[in-house]
């Protein structure tokens, strides 16, 4: 190995929001003449870009982290780099240095930008560097990126969140709902078509209420119109949208444009209004159900996925039943399901009637039971039709090629000729539970 060139690894957690991060922080260390190593053992600095959503995400997080000693033992000049949501809570860039001594760098969320400085600073001193600063009110443009995920193409368009859900940590160490200026995400997007990307994916805690602190009228509506209208074929979606704020001008305008993704995330968390309320989600039941309507009245295939919480304070067998019955009613396309997890400083970790993690587990299991019948079902349908894919990948271990249909549905097939990045017709031959099997039709 070239002794002369320097090797990062860097380790995500969490959502598509912190891949997208990692893709940036590699921007800035190649930039710096760093390349990516095969893994840690080889590396010269790592990166763990954590996550605090979940108490499980952050216990990973800090396994691994621990599980580094013995390499930073070995080699002296290994640089270890922790960031990302979980150094943004309160004196935590304290405690885990406690816990971990040999960590060299602790960066916040809104420091992601300066890492470069950051590193330069590190290499020329020995004593840890903790950089976690609280202001959020920066929208940095520019930040080189090295992408990871083509054919697709990540691209904020708005950072933090103002909602305050009572389970959520989220506006706590994200900040304050700040938007990108519509032209520079216009110009990244056809950048990107340019390079040629298949599919972009716009990010934000809350999409719908992108524009919302501009003061030049821009919304969510117009901006996927506008960016669905640059030229060439890609595919169009974006993530998270709040229900509360998913409006009609919303789902006229997903249904304007063949490019927008017919599949949209809508978050409902509880199928109970009681429920829904000690959330602070700001709807109810059959507000979350008439937006499912409207938009099935106006896209009638159109695929939903959600988010779904099971034992939050107070839910009781009957608020888990009127979940069970709105997931049957919504026959969602996907479902991520969570236990909730209790969060210093979040107002539901001070709400009496914690549920027993025995009762959230016996809900977990029946919810997850009841949605995987459901994509299965789905599956069936697709059997003996012909979809357009987007060839996104090549899974080794199946040894074929897989991508996604509009809707999200995997799909894998077999190619002799690399297809990753193009868009292929295949017929569906058999379902494999979530994911489908095709041929590749000419
Ligand atoms: N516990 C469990 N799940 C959570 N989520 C957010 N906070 C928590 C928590 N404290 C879930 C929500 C959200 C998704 C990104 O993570 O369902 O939509
Ligand atoms: Fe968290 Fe709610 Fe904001 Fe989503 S909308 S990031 S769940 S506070």
């Amino acid at each position: 190995m070239d002794n002369c060139i320097k090797r990062y690894f860097i380790i995500t957690y969490g959502c598509q929001m912190n891949i997208h991060e990692s893709e940036k922080i590699a921007g800035i260390l190649t930039s710096m003449g760093y390349t990516l190593a095969e893994n840690e053992k080889t590396a010269d600095i790592v990166v763990f870009n954590t996550c605090c959503i979940r108490e499980n995400a952050e216990d990973r997080a800090e396994g691994n982290i621990g599980a580094l000693k013995k390499l930073k033992k070995q080699n002296k000049n290994l640089i270890i780099a922790v960031g990302g949501c979980m150094t943004q809570q309160p004196n935590f860039a304290i405690s885990l240095l406690s816990k971990f001594p040999f960590i060299d760098i602790i960066f916040g969320t809104h420091n992601l930008e300066n890492f470069k400085e950051l590193l330069t600073k590190k290499l020329s001193q020995k004593k840890t560097l903790i950089e976690v600063i609280e202001t959020d009110g920066c929208i940095y443009e520019g930040t080189p990126k090295k992408r990871t995920s083509y054919p697709n193409a990540w691209v904020n368009i708005m950072y933090g969140c103002n909602n305050f859900c009572t389970y959520c940590i989220v506006p706590y160490v994200r900040g304050r709902e700040r938007s990108r200026k519509k032209q520079d995400i216009i110009n990244e997007c056809k950048d990107l078509i340019k390079q040629g990307y298949k599919e972009i994916t716009l990010l934000g805690q809350n999409v719908n209420s992108y524009g919302n602190d501009l003061e030049d009228g821009s919304n969510f509506a117009d901006l996927i119109k506008e960016i669905a209208n640059i030229d060439g074929k890609f595919r169009l979606r974006f993530m998270t949208n709040h229900p509360k704020d998913f409006t009609d001008e919303m789902i006229y305008a997903i249904a304007s444009n063949d490019k927008i993704c017919k599949c949209v995330h809508l978050p409902v968390q509880s199928g109970s209004s009681k429920v829904l309320d000690l959330m602070n989600r700001h709807y109810d039941r059959e507000y979350y159900i008439n937006r499912l309507d409207k938009l099935k009245e106006v896209i009638p295939n159109c695929a939903v996925t959600t988010d779904i919480m099971v034992g939050f304070p107070q839910e009781t067998d009957d608020d888990f039943l009127d979940t069970i019955s709105l997931v049957k009613y919504a026959d969602f396309n996907g479902a991520f399901t969570f236990v909730y997890s209790r969060r210093n400083g979040t107002v539901a970790s001070e709400m009496q009637g914690q549920i027993e993690e025995t009762v959230s587990q016996k809900r977990i299991m029946t919810l997850i039971d009841l949605q995987n019948e459901i994509n299965r079902k789905q599956s069936d349908k697709y059997v003996g039709k012909t979809v357009e894919i987007l060839c996104e990948d090549f899974d080794s271990k199946k040894n074929c090629y897989m991508g996604r249909d509009e809707f999200g549905k995997m799909v894998y097939f077999t190619s002799d000729k690399n297809l990753i990045g193009e868009f292929v017709m295949t017929k569906i031959t058999k379902t494999g539970g979530m994911s489908l099997m095709g041929e590749l039709i000419d």
